[in-house]
């Protein structure tokens, strides 16, 4: 082991090994050696001594020349003279080793050679570094094969560096994981995210600390107009298709190196910068509060050549069409009183027509400029983490001059720009900014590298924050997977089919497009269809197109309502169905009139309302909070009383039925929403109910099959008496028993739902294509 770098001036820290696997991989030969490299050469001769590896599954014949062409061509770090360097590299070479890593005895190899050498030398272990630069589906394999053969002594440290994807959704992320934490402590893994080590990245939370004062009373819904989150390539996919396909834009891209750029400029500010628990725990609250995302807030493209691509480098024939996106364009929102209603655009794609990314504030503008339109005044007003390329070609922050002049974010390496290009960064020339840079502009991987040496793991993704992003971004994936993307020539000749714009909480593209390339196929051509179902009115759609019609439906029935009474009483059910109709409720149709509209509830679980598991609480997150409501139509069911849940004496339905025949004329709903379980429930009667004194009650406490057991619900007498009842059925899973209920005629015990046939108003189906069809 060479620890001829340690010029025997220091005591000696302790000896590290660094091994790469998949050290002759395209990653590798761009980034990862030159990261290493540049770590030796800012170590040397600081305590530590180090061996590196290159490992693959070539024999060490094969891999060594392999490995070597590679290291030859290593960049000298810029602070070296040319002469160090030289040393310094030779020294590097000298230290660095093809081992071929396949089986099991390969590591433990790898692990004896290592032992061995320290200890013919008589160095003791620092730690040994692992970085996998494999594709994802191997880490299970070699985080058990590194875990049992290749653990340091207790003293020395375990690090193990794993490359996104981490996982393909929700559900594969958990899997892996799993897999991964019963091999690896939480640790020992530094899962990279190499936006994370980008310079200006890196300084968002500081640039806010330092700036708080005058960034606080504007970092608000009041002043910020949108937030622009941009990753632009010029580059195709060409060649990493067998990778790229499985996942695409959104997956390389937005779920990981965008989320974690917004997530750094929103989340609350942690007291301490250095706290990493504080710093991950305001991550996890700011995910938590996005609102939700589907379709409708998302456009996607794919560039003109990639499915030829695909089709050649996948093996596919002529007549295969991949979904894939290669481009998408999402709104999204932020759920807290401090940034609701600002847009979050967030977009990238490839085949575009210039290379640039960056982050953008934009703040509304409170200045009427009478005369003088170019006065600093009147320009926008802006701050930019400018990540690279593009016109500015360095990474950078940019505050319009108009807004403040910022405090530096490090006064060391760190340095005021200003010298004027003659060039323009989104609108403005670069004199109307004051600007910072770094003063050494240095690789991501690199300053990954390092911290992962220096056991920073604040710079890499936790388990938690890993699962969290995807648990947001993974509804809208599925949603997704049936949409065709639009095609774009690439480059320059994309002009604005890719442009798109904010429709309320949505977005669409901005044209039309003239030709579309992929085959639309059937399913497009489906929109609303009407029928019979159970001799009653049937309205059929695809999901999203079934929620709007049911929504703009609700909207008819409670203008007539209010033409006529002057209110409009609307009963809503819990469940997963109505989920989608709530949010479009809330997001989308703002003529809504809600001051004349009471709220009530058709069922409710007893569990506190403050509970996930209550259906009060969400109608409240999905609905309530979202829309301006007088307090008192809003009419929970009394579930919680004298602080115990639904207990006889404490008669719950009563005090339900006296405020429903209080508020409700004739106690006749004019719109009561209903939805079906499985096996055949609606409100919460099911099968087993009693309904003796059915014919009198209004309300009545109910057991349910499944927990919690103890719930409240309107009776079929209640539900009766409406003028309208719709009843929402959606999802395959729902497919079986609307079979089954198409098949029966009129009542069936069996079947609670059979007996909601209003007296005199009107039942009205609304049924799902994937519900009907299955
Ligand atoms: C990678 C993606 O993580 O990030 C690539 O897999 C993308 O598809 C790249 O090109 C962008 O990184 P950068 O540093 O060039 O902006």
């Amino acid at each position: 082991v060479g620890h001829t770098d340690n010029h025997g001036a220091k005591k000696s820290l302790g000896h590290v090994t660094v091994v790469i696997v998949g050290g002759t991989g395209d990653l590798a030969r761009k980034y990862l050696w030159q990261g290493f490299f540049q770590l030796y050469a800012d170590q040397v001769g600081k305590g530590h001594t180090f061996s590196f590896y290159g490992g693959a599954l070539s024999t060490t014949e094969k891999g060594t020349p392999l490995l070597f062409d590679i290291l030859k061509e290593l960049a000298c770090p810029a602070e070296l003279s040319v002469e160090r360097c030289a040393l310094v590299k030779d020294q590097f070479l000298h230290l660095s080793k093809y081992h071929q890593l396949k089986t099991t005895e390969d590591y433990e190899n790898l692990s004896q050679q290592i032992k061995q050498q320290l200890g013919q030398e008589g160095i003791i272990e620092a730690g040994r570094l692992f970085y996998l630069s494999v594709p994802a589906f191997a880490y299970a394999d070699i985080a058990e094969k590194i875990n049992n053969t290749c653990r340091p002594p207790s003293e020395a440290w375990l690090r193990v560096v794993l490359e996104k994807p981490f996982g393909h959704n929700l559900y594969s992320a958990q899997a892996l994981d799993k897999k991964l934490s019963g091999q690896l402590k939480e640790e020992e893994m530094y899962r990279i995210d190499h936006y994370l080590g980008k310079q200006v990245v890196s300084k968002i939370l500081p640039f806010r600390k330092e700036n708080k004062k005058l960034l606080d009373p504007i970092w608000n819904k009041h002043h910020i107009e949108r937030i622009e989150i941009v990753l632009k390539e010029t580059l195709d996919a060409k060649g990493r298709i067998q990778f790229y396909d499985q996942y695409g834009v959104i997956r390389d891209v937005l779920q990981n190196h965008l989320t974690e750029v917004m997530t750094l400029m929103l989340m609350n500010l942690p007291a301490n910068l250095s706290n990493s628990e504080e710093i991950l725990q305001n991550k996890l609250n700011f995910l938590a509060s996005l609102q939700h995302v589907d379709n409708s807030n998302a456009v996607v493209g794919q560039y003109q050549a990639y499915n030829g691509e695909v089709q050649e480098e996948l093996n596919k024939t002529k007549d295969y069409f991949s979904l894939t996106p290669t481009f998408a364009g999402v709104v999204i929102h932020v759920d807290n009183a401090q940034y609701e209603g600002i847009p979050i655009f967030m977009t990238s794609g490839k085949a575009l027509d210039e290379r640039v990314s960056y982050a953008r504030v934009l703040f509304k503008s409170n200045v009427f400029c009478v005369q003088d339109p170019n006065n600093v005044q009147c320009k926008s007003k802006q701050i930019i983490f400018y990540l690279g390329h593009g016109t500015l070609q360095y990474p950078a922050i940019l505050l319009s001059k108009n807004l403040f002049k910022p405090e530096l974010v490090s006064s060391g390496d760190w340095k005021e720009v200003t010298e004027y290009k003659d060039v323009n960064v989104l609108g403005l020339p670069l004199s109307d900014y004051y600007i910072q840079s770094p003063v050494t502009p240095r690789e991501a991987y690199c300053e990954l590298i390092s911290h992962v040496f220096f056991g920073r793991k604040d710079s890499f993704i936790s388990a938690e924050g890993l699962l969290a992003s995807w648990e947001f971004w993974t509804p809208l994936l599925e949603g997704l997977s049936r949409v065709f993307p639009r095609v774009y020539p690439g480059g320059v000749d994309n002009g604005n089919l890719l442009n798109f714009q904010l429709k309320g909480h949505q977005v669409a593209f901005s044209h039309e497009a003239v030709v579309n390339v992929i085959n639309p196929g059937a399913e497009d051509n489906f929109q609303v269809m009407q029928g019979k179902y159970r001799s009653s009115e049937m309205v059929s759609a695809w999901a999203q197109e079934l929620v709007e019609r049911l929504a703009s439906d609700l909207l008819l029935a409670a203008e007539e309502a209010i033409r006529e009474e002057g209110q409009f009483h609307l009963a809503l059910s819990g469940g997963s169905s109505p989920v989608a109709l709530l949010r479009a409720l809330a997001l989308n149709l703002y003529t809504f009139p809600w001051r004349n509209t009471h709220i009530w509830q058709v069922d409710e679980r007893c569990v506190p309302h403050t509970e996930s598991g209550s259906n009060f609480r969400s109608i409240h997150d999905l609905l309530l909070q979202h829309i301006r409501i007088p307090y008192f139509n809003i009419h929970p069911m009394p579930v919680h009383l004298t602080q115990r849940l639904c207990v006889e004496e404490d008669g719950g339905p009563t005090l339900y039925e006296k405020e429903i025949k209080k508020h409700v004329n004739g106690s006749s709903f004019h719109y009561i929403l209903l939805g079906v379980g499985q096996d055949g429930h609606t409100a919460s009667l099911f099968q087993d109910t009693k309904l003796e004194n059915d014919e009198e009650n209004l309300v009545i406490l109910t057991e349910s099959p499944n927990k919690p057991h103890q719930r409240m619900s309107l009776t079929f007498t209640a539900i009766n008496r409406a003028r309208r009842v719709g009843v929402l059925i959606m999802g395959k899973s729902k497919h079986e028993l609307v079979s089954q209920l198409s098949r029966i005629k009129g009542e069936s015990s069996k079947y609670p739902i059979t007996k909601v046939q209003p007296k005199s108003g009107t039942l009205i189906w609304y049924i799902d294509y994937d519900a009907l069809l299955g």
